[in-house]
C-alpha cells in the first residue's frame, strides 16, 4: 500500500525497503514492542500495513527525544521523522518485509498514550473472545484480522467490478420493510408514524429484486445486509451479508454460470486456486440418499448405503421392523473403545435416534455391538458396504429423515474425530432439483424448501393442482445451492412469473386468497402486467470469506460481529431504551429488561481507564 503523504507520514510501516536507505522518511502508528536498551531504544512501530523497527539515539535524535521515547509503551500512537538505515550484519529479520532496513530517528511527536491495553495485538497472544468483543478496536488491530477485513474488501470489489463488467447495476432496496418470508423470524422496527403499525428489516431483499425485473431492470446486483432474528451459530449471524444477485430471461444453466465464472475469478485472484470447470452437479435425492445432508461435504467418502432389504432379513427387531435402515463405514473406527461407542450412541440421540448400533470388522468376522444380529447377512453386507478389516460399520434404523440426519452428523462428526485426510483442499458441488414442498408434521401443513417464489419444473406444473400428499412431496423446483466443503455458501432459484402459478403455490401453502391479497398483493400485482421470466441467486459473503480463510467462527470475518446471545459486547446493545422512547414509538415492554444480560457500556468504560503509561 502506498501511504497518501500527510503532515505525519510519507510511507507506511510495510513499505520501506533496502533501495530507500539514505533516505528521510516520516512514519506513523501504534507501539507495537520496545526494547530499552540504555543508550538505544528500539520500537516496532506498527500499522495495518506492517512493521518497521525505529532506533532512538540519544546522539542522532537528542536526549529530550531520547527521554521521551523510554516513557513509550505498548498501544501508545506515535509519529516520528528520521533516516532509513540498513540493518548491520546480523541484524536482518528475514520474517519482515521491512526487515533489512530500520529507521534511525531523528524526531518523535506522541500523538496519543494509552493505558496498559486489556490485551495487545501480538498474534501469540491467546485472549478470550469476549474480551475480544468487548475490545474490538484493539482486536481488530491484529495482522490476522486486518488480513481478513482486506480480503472481505477485495472480494466485495471482485464482485462489484465483475457484475458491473457484465451489465449488472447495484439498486439499493429499503431497510425499513414488510415481513419477506425466508424462514426466519422478523427484526421489527416500530413505526412512530403510524402508532400500533411495525416495519420489519429485510430477510432478504428478495421480493424487491424480482419487483426490479419486473420493472425491466435486466440484471441487478447487491452487496446488502440481511437480518434474521435465529439463533446465532458458528456459522449464523442475525445480521449478516449477501452477493444478492437477480437477472431477467435466463434459465438455470445461465445464472449458474455467471456465478461460477465470478467464483473462479475470486478464488483465483485471492488464493490462486483453480475451481474445476464446471463444477458438478447432484441431485437434492442424490445428496441426500448418499451424504444425509442437502449440503454434502465432498471431501470425504464414508457414503451412507441403504440396507433396509439385508435388515429384513435378521433377527433383530430394530432393523428387520424399521422403515430404512443405513450404514457407514469409518475408516479405522474399530480402534473405538466401548465407551466412545456408546457416547456415539448418545450423542445420536440429540439427532432424533433412538439409538445407534455398531460392530467393528475384524479378519474373522464382526466383533462387539450387533455381530450376532448381523451375521446372516455378513457376506451381502460387506460386498454392499466395502467395510475392510479395521473399521468400524454404523447403522441408523428409523424414518429417511431421522436416519438421513444421523448418519449425515456422523460422518461429519467421524471425519473430524478420526482426523481423516480431506481429498481435496475445496469440493465444490450445485445440489439441484430440491424438491418445492416439505411437509411440517408439527404444523400440519406444506412449506416451502426455499421460499414460496420459487418455481416448480415444467413437467411438475400439473402436480400443483394435486390433493394427494406424495403427489405434492414429488412436485421438484428450480432451486439450486452452492455448497463447498459442506457449507452452504449460496442458493436460488428461477422464480415464478406467472400470477395463477404463483397463486397456486400459496395455496398449497395455505395461504388464502384475502391472505395473499394481504401479504402479497403487491407482487401479484406485478406478475400481472408483465413479468418476464427471471431467477437469481444469493451467495452469503460471510460463509464464503470463512471458507477463503479457512476460518470456523463467523464472528471472526466480521467486523463488529454479534455473541452467540446477540450482544453486541463492545457498545453494549441491545439496552433498555428509556420511556420517553418508548412512548414516542408507541411501544410498551411487557417484561423488563433482565439486568446484566448485556455490560453496561459505562461500566466497561469506567473498569479500565487505569492510570496511563504503566506496563
Ligand atoms: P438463503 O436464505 O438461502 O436465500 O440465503 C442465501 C445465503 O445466505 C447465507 N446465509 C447466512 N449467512 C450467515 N448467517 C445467516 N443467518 C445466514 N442465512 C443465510 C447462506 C445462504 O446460502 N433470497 C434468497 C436467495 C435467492 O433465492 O436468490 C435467500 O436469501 O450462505
Ligand atoms: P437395544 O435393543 O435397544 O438395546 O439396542 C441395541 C443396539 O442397537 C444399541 O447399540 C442401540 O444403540 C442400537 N439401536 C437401538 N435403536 C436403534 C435404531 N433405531 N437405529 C440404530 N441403532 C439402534
Amino acid at each position: 500500500m502506498e501511504a497518501i503523504k500527510t503532515r505525519y507520514r510519507t510511507h507506511t510501516n510495510g513499505q520501506l525497503r533496502k533501495s530507500d536507505v539514505g533516505n528521510e522518511v516520516q512514519l506513523a502508528g501504534w507501539v507495537h514492542s520496545y526494547r530499552d536498551h540504555g543508550g538505544l531504544v528500539f520500537i516496532d512501530l506498527r500499522d495495518r500495513d506492517g512493521l518497521t523497527q525505529l532506533v532512538f539515539d540519544s546522539d542522532e535524535c537528542g536526549k529530550a527525544c531520547h527521554d521521551d521515547a523510554r516513557k513509550l509503551r505498548s498501544e501508545w500512537v506515535i509519529s516520528v521523522r528520521g533516516k532509513v538505515s540498513a540493518r548491520g550484519e546480523g541484524m536482518v529479520n528475514p520474517k519482515l518485509p521491512t526487515g533489512e532496513i530500520e529507521v534511525r530517528v531523528k524526531s518523535m511527536e506522541v500523538l496519543s498514550s494509552s493505558p496498559t491495553p486489556p490485551f495487545t495485538p501480538h498474534e501469540t497472544e491467546t485472549v478470550n473472545e469476549e474480551k475480544r468483543l468487548q475490545y474490538r478496536f484493539i482486536d481488530l488491530r491484529r495482522a490476522e484480522m486486518q488480513q481478513t477485513l482486506r480480503t472481505r474488501y477485495r472480494v466485495t470489489k471482485i464482485m462489484r467490478d465483475y457484475l458491473g463488467d457484465l451489465g449488472f447495476w447495484e439498486i439499493e432496496t429499503p431497510f425499513l420493510t414488510k415481513s419477506t418470508p425466508e424462514g426466519a423470524r422478523d427484526f421489527l422496527v416500530p413505526a412512530r408514524l403510524m402508532p400500533g403499525s411495525f416495519y420489519a428489516l429485510p430477510q432478504s431483499p428478495q421480493l424487491f429484486k424480482q419487483l426490479l425485473m419486473v420493472a425491466g431492470c435486466d440484471k441487478y446486483m447487491q452487496i446488502v445486509r440481511c437480518f434474521r432474528d435465529e439463533d446465532p451459530r458458528a456459522d449464523r449471524q442475525a445480521e449478516f451479508t449477501q452477493l444478492d444477485v437477480e437477472m431477467s430471461f435466463i434459465d438455470r444453466e445461465n445464472i449458474i454460470s455467471v456465478m461460477e465464472g465470478l467464483l473462479r475469478k475470486i478464488w483465483k485472484d485471492v488464493l490462486n486456486v483453480e475451481i474445476p470447470n464446471p463444477i458438478p452437479h447432484m441431485q437434492y435425492d442424490e445428496a441426500m440418499n448418499k451424504y444425509g445432508s442437502d449440503r454434502p461435504d465432498l471431501r470425504f467418502g464414508m457414503e451412507l448405503h441403504d440396507i433396509t432389504d439385508l435388515g429384513k432379513k435378521t433377527d433383530f427387531k430394530v432393523f428387520s421392523q424399521a422403515p430404512m435402515v443405513k450404514a457407514i463405514v469409518v475408516p479405522g473406527g474399530s480402534k473405538l473403545t466401548r465407551a466412545q461407542t456408546d457416547a456415539l450412541a448418545e450423542w445420536a440421540k440429540g439427532f432424533g435416534a433412538k439409538g445407534l448400533a455398531v460392530t467393528k470388522v475384524t479378519a474373522s468376522g464382526f466383533d462387539t455391538g450387533v455381530a450376532k444380529f448381523i451375521q446372516p447377512i455378513a457376506q451381502e453386507l460387506i460386498a454392499r458396504t466395502g467395510a475392510k478389516e479395521g473399521d468400524l460399520l454404523a447403522f441408523a434404523a428409523d424414518k429417511p429423515k431421522i436416519v438421513h440426519k444421523v448418519l449425515g452428523e456422523l460422518r461429519l462428526k467421524m471425519a473430524k474425530d478420526m482426523n481423516l485426510q480431506p481429498s481435496t483442499e475445496f469440493a465444490w458441488v450445485w445440489v439441484v432439483d430440491f424438491p418445492l414442498f416439505e411437509y411440517d408434521d408439527e404444523e400440519k401443513r406444506y412449506v416451502s424448501t426455499h421460499h414460496p417464489f420459487t418455481a416448480p419444473l415444467d413437467s411438475d406444473l400439473e402436480k400443483l393442482s394435486s390433493h394427494d400428499r406424495e403427489v405434492v412431496e414429488s412436485i421438484k423446483s428450480k432451486a439450486y445451492d452452492i455448497v463447498v466443503n459442506g457449507s452452504e455458501v449460496g442458493g436460488g432459484s428461477i422464480r415464478i412469473h406467472r400470477m395463477d402459478v404463483q397463486q397456486k403455490v400459496f395455496a398449497l401453502l395455505g395461504i388464502d386468497e384475502a391472505g395473499q391479497k394481504l401479504k402479497f398483493g403487491f407482487l401479484l400485482d406485478a406478475l400481472q402486467y408483465g413479468a418476464p421470466p427471471h431467477g437469481g441467486i444469493a451467495l452469503g459473503l460471510d460463509r464464503l470469506i470463512m471458507i477463503l480463510r479457512n476460518i470456523n467462527n463467523i464472528r471472526d470475518v466480521i467486523a463488529f460481529p454479534k455473541t452467540q446471545s446477540g450482544a453486541d459486547l463492545m457498545c453494549g446493545s441491545p439496552s433498555p431504551i428509556d420511556e420517553k422512547q418508548l412512548r414516542e414509538a408507541n411501544i410498551k415492554a411487557l417484561v423488563p429488561p433482565a439486568k446484566g444480560a448485556v455490560p453496561d457500556v459505562h461500566d466497561v468504560v469506567h473498569k479500565h481507564a487505569g492510570g496511563a503509561g504503566k506496563p
